[in-house]
């Protein structure tokens, strides 16, 4: 099988070509090392990576071209800058919608991509959120554009499988509160938590089951989440505990704000029944694998999906 994944260096990307390429597959990556790193993915004989940017119609068209993929995994994304509306719209619109087009023309049999749960808006309707939950993406740049590429899909023609999550996790993850408690630890500042829970999923869980989608299990929406949430203060004390510290740093426990959402729950029983019930990954194992990770890369920044409110 020959899979074009966009953002393949990044964290879900270069874990679903990991495993590609050891399953014997056909790989070629496009990322513009935005928020992905070249050594997230050991050079290959079935491997190859293309430096560029999914915005460039000429370089998308001409790897279609060159490779002729079977499916493609669009994990290629644009978010780090809550106030950059350019690159969001670029990356997210503009490449999301080049990316669905060429896929198009060359007929690809698969397509397979991943939103945010934050197309539900910033207040969902119910908990745990059903798939029929209407869209309400215009809380933030990420959402908007993110749900604009899935409408695209949507009104493609194309055979696509779209996995909506809330949060992924592991090594390589670059988004969000792992890497943010890991950084502010190793710096010796002290982390706050809000009193939030949300479901966190570990990024080889998910690689597993794309690679299902790829080989034609599943059409549409579905949400990839375990169906149960843990506080945040949890996953603060497991990277407490992954670290080995000698005495416990205590963080400043913060009320929540008032656009924070207690918990974000996505109902995952249609993906139990399309693609079998499987086994989650513990949340310590999970963050000790980003721990390792984190202590040999380093992390790569602080970013979030959200505009912080001071
Ligand atoms: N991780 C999560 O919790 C989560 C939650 C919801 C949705 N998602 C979606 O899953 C996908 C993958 O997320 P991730 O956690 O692996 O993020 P990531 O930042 O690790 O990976 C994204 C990759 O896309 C690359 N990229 C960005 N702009 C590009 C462009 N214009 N052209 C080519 N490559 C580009 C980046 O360099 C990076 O390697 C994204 O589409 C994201 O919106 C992730």
């Amino acid at each position: 099988m020959k899979t074009l994944i966009t953002g393949g260096l990044g964290q879900i990307g270069s874990h679903i070509a990991e495993m590609m390429l050891e399953r014997g597959d056909q790989v070629l990556v496009i990322d513009n090392l935005a928020t992905g790193r070249r050594e997230h993915l050991a050079e290959h004989q079935n491997l190859k990576v293309v430096i560029g940017s999914i915005a460039d119609n000429d370089l998308v068209k001409n790897c279609f071209d060159d490779f002729n993929p079977d499916a493609v995994v669009h994990t290629a994304a644009s978010y780090k800058d809550p106030n950059d509306w350019y690159n969001d719209s670029l990356t997210n619109c503009v490449g999301g919608s080049n990316v669905v087009q060429a896929a198009t023309e060359y007929k690809v049999k698969r397509f397979i991509y991943f939103q945010t749960s934050l197309c539900y808006g910033l207040k969902p309707l119910e908990q745990p959120i059903t798939l029929n939950h209407p869209k309400f993406p215009a809380s933030t740049s990420y959402a908007i554009t993110k749900t604009a590429n899935e409408d695209f899909l949507e009104i493609s023609g194309l055979d696509f499988v779209t996995f909506r999550l809330a949060n992924v996790v592991g090594p390589r993850n670059v988004a969000g509160p792992l890497p943010i408690f890991y950084q502010r630890l190793k710096d010796g500042k002290q982390c706050f938590v809000t009193k939030s829970r949300r479901d966190f999923v570990f990024v080889k869980d998910l690689a597993h089951i794309v690679l299902k989608a790829c080989d034609g299990v599943g059409h549409g929406a579905y949400h990839f989440s375990s169906g149960s949430d843990v506080a945040i203060e949890e996953l603060y004390n497991a990277v407490v505990k992954a670290m080995s510290f000698s005495e416990y740093p205590k963080p400043e426990i913060k009320e929540l704000g008032a656009d924070d959402v207690v918990s974000i729950l996505l109902d995952p029983s249609k993906t139990f029944e399309d693609f079998g019930e499987f086994k989650f990954t513990p949340i310590e194992e999970t963050v000790a694998q980003a721990i390792k990770y984190f202590e040999e890369y380093g992390t790569l920044g602080e970013y979030t999906h959200l505009k912080l409110k001071e």
